[in-house]
């Protein structure tokens, strides 16, 4: 289980991989590799991978928004089950928040995923950030109304503090000792 962890954003041809870990979660929404494959060649870097020993065992896809590039709009995220509890995802939304530097996150979640609600709960917690919730798209939205699909709601984080609250507390701590 222990194992070195890195951070880095896909190579264009690890696409079928994302695709792979997708598949495997048994909860995301998995579309064609194809779309993987054109994530993590077109938006490479607005997107972050995480191995453990050189092995990919995660992936956070997103998008800055077209409409306002500000918005670091956050599409899919997967931990590998064997990986799970070791605050990969957290840490993943942590590297791509900083290397974007977005000042605002949003994503969509169904009510039922508490990991995901939890998730992106605490990163708005480590960037001090509000956190509001509303409803974006409802099931009759979707294509076929026979009710298999659940309403995703918008999560907004923002204002984003440019690091995350322990690194910041950390440095204010160092500047106040050496002071
Ligand atoms: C959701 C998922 C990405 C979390 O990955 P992870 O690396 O285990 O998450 P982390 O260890 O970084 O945990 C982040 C926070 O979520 C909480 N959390 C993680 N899994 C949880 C669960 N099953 N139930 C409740 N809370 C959970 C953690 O306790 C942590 O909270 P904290 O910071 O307050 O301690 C992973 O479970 C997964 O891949 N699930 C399947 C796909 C999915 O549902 N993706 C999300 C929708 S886009």
């Amino acid at each position: 289980m222990i194992g070195t962890i890195a951070f880095r954003a896909p190579r264009p041809d690890e696409g079928a991989q994302l695709w792979e870990l997708a598949r495997d979660s048994e909860r995301l929404d998995l579309n064609t590799p194809y779309a993987y494959m054109l994530w993590a060649r077109d938006f490479r870097e607005t997107t972050v991978v995480a191995d453990v020993d050189d092995e990919l065992v995660g992936f956070v896809t997103g998008f800055l928004r077209p409409e306002d590039p500000t918005t670091l709009m956050i599409w899919q995220v997967a931990v590998d089950e064997s990986q799970r509890g070791r605050g990969i995802a957290g840490r993943m939304l942590d590297e791509l928040a900083s290397r974007t530097g977005a000042a605002a996150v949003e994503t969509t979640i169904t009510r039922a995923n508490e990991a995901s609600v939890r998730l992106f709960a605490s990163f708005a917690e480590r960037r001090g950030a509000e956190h509001t919730v509303t409803d974006l798209f409802a099931p009759e939205h979707f294509p076929g109304t026979e009710g298999e699909w659940e309403a995703e709601l918008l999560h907004r984080i923002a204002p984003l503090r440019p690091e995350p609250r322990e690194e910041t507390e950390a440095l204010d701590a160092l500047e106040e000792a050496i002071r």
